[in-house]
């Protein structure tokens, strides 16, 4: 088969290596792709939200298959582009990457089946909305509407700060995305992020991981897009884990297929779990990054195989072949982020870590010139390994961290530490 992956990130680099693991895998191409996936496949140069170029692409390269990675070209409709002329992709329709694209959207979903969340308004209007905190006290969560590159939540320990909040998202500060708010009930308790497969119907559990969204050890400091994962989260047990499938995401899945927009794809689930059980905070139409990448080396091969049969409607035929492993993913990141960064310095010392089923490197933020590879983004690389215990998996990430010579780069030295 000839298969495309698009996006750019330690996600799509991930992706990337497990499909060609795969024997059913003939060419690979990515677009547009990285240093990382230049080393293992052709790159293509193309506007990944663009659905008519991805279309002609396709048709000219003849791709069997897409995998798309991030949720920017779903919420863009290219898996309708796609099947619309017969091509077989991963991922939902433009309709039902609303579960990421509104927030309100979710909510109602949830509020229909009585999925466990928290409770919440929306709110079109500055004034309504300060008179709903007013009434309700904080804590409390003033979440923009639509896609606002993780940056549109605000959990408001104070009345001030949701008070902030409402003028800043009113104020136009996420464009049309805070033109509208939800406003949600403060939720206690451990989050951890639960993948499901989806083909329309039936639902298959894929994996457990949690995040480190801070970005100083012992989680201090802003908020950015993750600076580390590990797989599996102890926090979802088998128990919890079925209950959320129970509560939450057979009941959604099936009222999005009762209103006609059946979801097909992996559904990232992002749990609070408190007194042994879970509710929902968000879903997301797409692979975590970076746990896809601890999920990639978990999975291996296979992942090909489940995602044509998430394409292709045959969930209710597979089976996942877990090994009792533990993966961790420790990001590298420029000096810097979340805030502000330099792009460009020189990575070394990546020839020197192991390269194998247990240890890779995932590329996140890079580009190659004159034969080096050079630092292209905010969060940089994926150092990411397997082992028999989390401990092990964690010695050996890092292993690999001390190896690589990059005085412009950072990571957390605490990944992992909820689980130990
Ligand atoms: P979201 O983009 O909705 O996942 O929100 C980003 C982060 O804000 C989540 O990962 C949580 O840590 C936090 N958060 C969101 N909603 C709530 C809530 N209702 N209660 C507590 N924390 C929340
Ligand atoms: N790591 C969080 C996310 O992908 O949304």
């Amino acid at each position: 088969m000839n298969i495309l992956v698009l996006g750019s990130g330690g996600r799509e680099h991930a992706l990337a290596w497990a499909i060609l693991q795969n024997p059913k895998c003939d060419r690979l191409i990515c677009a547009p792709g990285n240093a990382g996936m230049a080393a293992l496949a052709e790159c293509a140069d193309l506007d990944i939200c663009d659905g008519s170029a991805v279309v002609t692409f396709c048709e000219e390269n003849a791709v069997d298959f897409v995998v798309i990675g991030p949720e920017a070209p779903l919420a863009a409709g290219v898996a309708d582009r796609l099947r619309a002329v017969g091509i077989s992709c991963f991922g939902p329709s433009k309709a039902a990457a609303r579960l990421e694209a509104s927030k309100a959207f979710t909510k109602e979903i949830c509020a229909a089946v009585g999925a466990p969340t928290a409770a919440y308004a929306h709110l079109t209007d500055a004034q309504a909305a300060r008179a709903h905190i007013r009434a309700n006290g904080a804590p409390i969560v003033v979440k923009a509407d639509g896609l606002a590159a993780g940056k549109g939540v605000i959990v408001a320990m104070t009345e001030a700060e949701a008070l902030d909040a409402v003028e800043t998202m009113f104020g136009g500060a996420f464009g049309s995305a805070g033109a509208e708010v939800v406003i949600e009930e403060f939720m206690d308790g451990e989050e951890a992020s639960f993948f499901v497969l989806v083909d329309g119907e039936t639902c298959v559990a894929i994996g457990t991981a949690q995040d480190h969204k801070r970005v100083g050890d012992g989680d201090t400091g802003p908020n950015t897009g993750g600076m580390g994962a590990y797989s599996p989260a102890p926090v979802l047990s088998d128990t919890i884990a079925e209950a959320a499938l129970a509560q939450i995401i057979r009941p959604t899945m099936a009222e999005m297929a009762r209103r006609g927009m059946p979801y097909q794809g992996v559904l990232y689930a992002g749990l609070m779990i408190r007194d042994g059980l879970p509710r929902l905070v968000e879903y997301n139409v797409r692979f975590g990054d970076p746990e896809c990448q601890v999920l990639m080396m978990r999975l291996g091969a296979q992942v090909l195989d489940l995602m044509l049969a998430c394409a292709e409607g045959r969930l209710d035929q597979v089976a996942v072949n877990w090994a009792d492993d533990h993966a961790v993913s420790v990001v590298m990141a420029a000096q810097g982020y979340p805030g502000d960064y330099a792009k460009g310095s020189v990575i070394a010392g990546l020839e020197d870590c192991p390269d194998d089923s247990f240890h890779k490197v995932f590329h996140a933020g890079t580009r190659l010139e004159g034969g080096q590879v050079l630092a292209n983004g905010g969060r940089v690389l994926n150092v990411t390994a397997r082992g028999a215990t989390l401990a092990e998996a964690q010695a050996r990430a890092y292993g690999m961290v001390d190896r690589i010579d990059w005085p412009d780069g950072f990571c957390r030295r605490d990944i992992g530490w909820r689980a130990l």
